[in-house]
């Protein structure tokens, strides 16, 4: 989804930076647009890092992309947190004298409020005239809560904690979206069952060590909330997945999630869902070798220097490509790292042939890179290594444009 997160200027600024990261990592693209007086809390910079995204108070930056308008049309969803007595004067008004403002003019998303003030502000007849005008008009307001305030006092006026304010969001959004899907047929992937692995798989040394990878969970996670959004029914086949990415997913009403840990289990899992689906996508990164006897206690240093005897682990994408049913569309992924873009497409052509996936997307990873919360460049290509698209930018963007090219391959 594409969110814009509006702060203004009180000091539970510095929780917003905790509920931008939550979106960051849970796959949406994130677009902050604090006040003048927000900034007085916390900075640009804080909020370009998080968000990774540019960031402006001014309707006069970049005036030839029409930003001011741009980002309003372009939202899914809009969160103001914190927002101040002030600003809800300003919303209920209809003022737009800021990018904010005129962001909330542009947009026709779900608009979701976490007000911030002193008990007096918040219970002021002014502030509760606003409130109720907003409500009217569909604005969702989240708190704020009773508790103690920075002056000292206590009372009504407390933000509600970035945790709260995310899943009351998505839970808005969710039904906005399916909304959109059902009233529209919208979403293009309606009718469709889809199987998706992702994390890392662990294959057990003893009862406290493993051989694992670095796979975050991430970019699979995107692509089974890009695919549910979209209105396919998702089954989503989880390894370890870093804390917080599966969320979202966890909550969507189109996904199911299965948690699984060795490659042995995800292999069981991905089989039975393939069984059912119409397109299958492994992002799991799952380990090549596993040990071959797990030792039943710990290793301990007094037994000397283990030396760790490793076996194969099955290749479950080409198990699946091979029982392919008919129409299905099975896709890999392939990380690979190459110090040259010809040599990410040769080895990306060499993966594709000795897999046999419909689509196999290519992406490249370093020490720094590919991995985490940073954004993703892939190329899409056929079995035959023909490059059929390529993206770049957060996951979420680059698990659409994964679906627009399977989309692009149904018959
Ligand atoms: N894969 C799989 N089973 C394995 C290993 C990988 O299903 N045992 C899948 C991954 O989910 C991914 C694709 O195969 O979709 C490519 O994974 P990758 O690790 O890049 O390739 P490998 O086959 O492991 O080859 P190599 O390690 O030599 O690059």
């Amino acid at each position: 989804m594409f969110v814009v997160v509006g702060v203004t200027g009180g000091i539970a600024a510095y929780k917003t930076v905790h509920l931008v990261r939550a979106l960051v990592t849970n796959g949406h693209e994130v677009h902050v647009v604090p006040t003048e007086n927000a900034l007085r809390f916390v900075g640009a910079t804080t909020w370009e890092a998080v968000s990774r995204h540019p960031v402006t108070t001014s309707v006069h930056d970049d005036v030839s992309e029409v930003r001011h308008v741009a980002l309003g049309t372009s939202a899914d969803l809009v969160i103001i947190a914190p927002a101040t007595a002030n600003t809800l004067a300003k919303m209920a008004a209809g003022i737009a004298d800021d990018l904010l403002g005129v962001t909330l003019l542009a947009t026709a998303a779900p608009v979701v409020v976490a007000p911030a003030m002193h008990t007096a502000m918040w219970e002021h007849a002014a502030t509760q005239a606003n409130i109720a005008a907003l409500r009217a008009r569909g604005v969702h307001v989240v708190g704020p809560v009773d508790g103690p305030l920075t002056g000292g006092d206590a009372g009504p006026g407390r933000m509600t904690e970035p945790d709260e304010i995310l899943s009351a969001a998505l839970r808005i959004s969710d039904v906005a979206v399916r909304g959109i899907v059902d009233a529209t047929a919208s979403g293009d992937l309606s009718g469709l069952t889809v199987a998706v692995s992702t994390g890392g798989t662990r294959e057990p040394i003893d009862p406290v060590r493993y051989l694992g990878n670095r796979s975050s969970g991430r970019q699979g996670t995107a692509l089974a909330l890009a695919a549910a959004d979209r209105g396919a029914e998702v089954t989503l086949v989880a390894a370890h997945v870093d804390d917080g990415v599966l969320d979202a997913a966890l909550r969507h009403p189109r996904i199911t999630v299965a948690r699984v840990s060795t490659a042995a289990e995800l292999q069981e899992g991905m089989t039975d869902a393939a069984a059912r689906a119409d397109v299958v996508v492994m992002v799991a990164a799952v380990a090549d070798y596993r040990v071959s006897a797990v030792a039943p206690t710990k290793l301990r240093k007094e037994d000397g220097v283990p030396s760790l005897d490793l076996v194969p682990n099955p290749d479950i994408l080409a198990g699946l490509v091979a029982s392919r049913r008919p129409g299905q569309i099975v896709v890999g992924f392939a990380a690979e790292t190459a110090s040259t873009d010809a040599e990410l497409v040769e080895r990306g052509r060499r993966k594709a042939a000795r897999k046999g996936a419909d689509l196999l997307v290519v992406n490249r990873v370093d020490w720094d890179r590919g991995f985490e919360g940073v954004d993703n460049d892939i190329l899409i290509m056929d079995a035959d290594g023909e490059i059929l698209a390529e993206a770049s930018g957060s996951k979420r963007t680059v698990a659409d444009a994964v679906w627009d090219a399977v989309i692009a391959r149904r018959p």
